[in-house]
């Protein structure tokens, strides 16, 4: 368990369970043609996780709790099996794709991680119910101060059959995200390795 420095300014945080390399390697040469269209953003493949909890902006100290708090949450690593693209709202157009992950496992992982983080109240629950999913690509706004999302003449087609199989997720991961204006960068605060992940990954 690696432990946060302690600072006090605020940062943007989330917690996420991370995916074995091989299969963000496979859904980053997935997307070189299936995240193609012109109006898509992919997400690099450093940056594809499944979000558990987004804590919004904290003070940096906090780390330390959240930290604690996914340690007592530990679950055995989750089985995760992805399905083929979506597009989010489905209704209208999209403003970004995601893998909807089928994932009981991750599912009990995030309630036990969410109601510790609520209870120690370092986290507001969503009103709406947890989705587990990869966001894959964000669609560009239309044009300059609109809001709006482009149109996406080339939705994402399917997985190929690997990215198909059910694999274990690997680390439950506390990141600080930097909004930069070539994308987010992810940095891990502190992680845990999931028992049992499958011996699929040493970190
Ligand atoms: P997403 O994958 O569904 O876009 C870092 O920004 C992570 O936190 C992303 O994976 C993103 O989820 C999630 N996230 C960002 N802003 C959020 C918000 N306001 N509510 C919930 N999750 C958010």
């Amino acid at each position: 368990m690696s432990k946060p420095a302690a600072d006090s300014k605020p940062v943007r945080m989330f917690v996420a369970l991370d995916l074995p390399d091989a299969i963000r390697a496979g859904i980053g040469t997935w997307g070189e043609e299936g995240l193609g269209d012109p109006a898509l953003r992919p997400v690099s493949r450093e940056n594809l996780h499944i979000t558990l909890a987004f804590l919004g902006n904290r003070p940096e100290q906090d780390a330390e709790r959240v930290a604690e708090a996914i340690e007592q949450s530990l679950a055995p690593a989750p089985l995760v099996e992805l399905l083929d693209p979506v597009g989010r709202p489905p209704r209208g157009r999209p403003r970004l794709f995601a893998l909807p992950a089928l994932s009981p496992g991750t599912e009990q992982l995030q309630a036990q991680l969410s109601q510790i983080l609520i209870s120690e109240r370092l986290y507001e629950p969503e009103k709406r119910p947890f989705w587990p999913h990869v966001t894959v690509a964000r669609v560009r706004a239309e044009g300059r101060g609109s809001r709006r999302p482009s149109e996406v003449e080339k939705p994402p087609g399917g997985l190929p059959s690997e990215l198909l199989e059910p694999f274990y997720g690997i680390r439950v991961v506390l990141y600080r995200s930097e909004l930069q204006p070539l994308g987010a960068r992810y940095v891990p605060l502190a992680q845990v390795k999931l028992p049992g992940a499958g011996g699929s990954e040493v970190i």
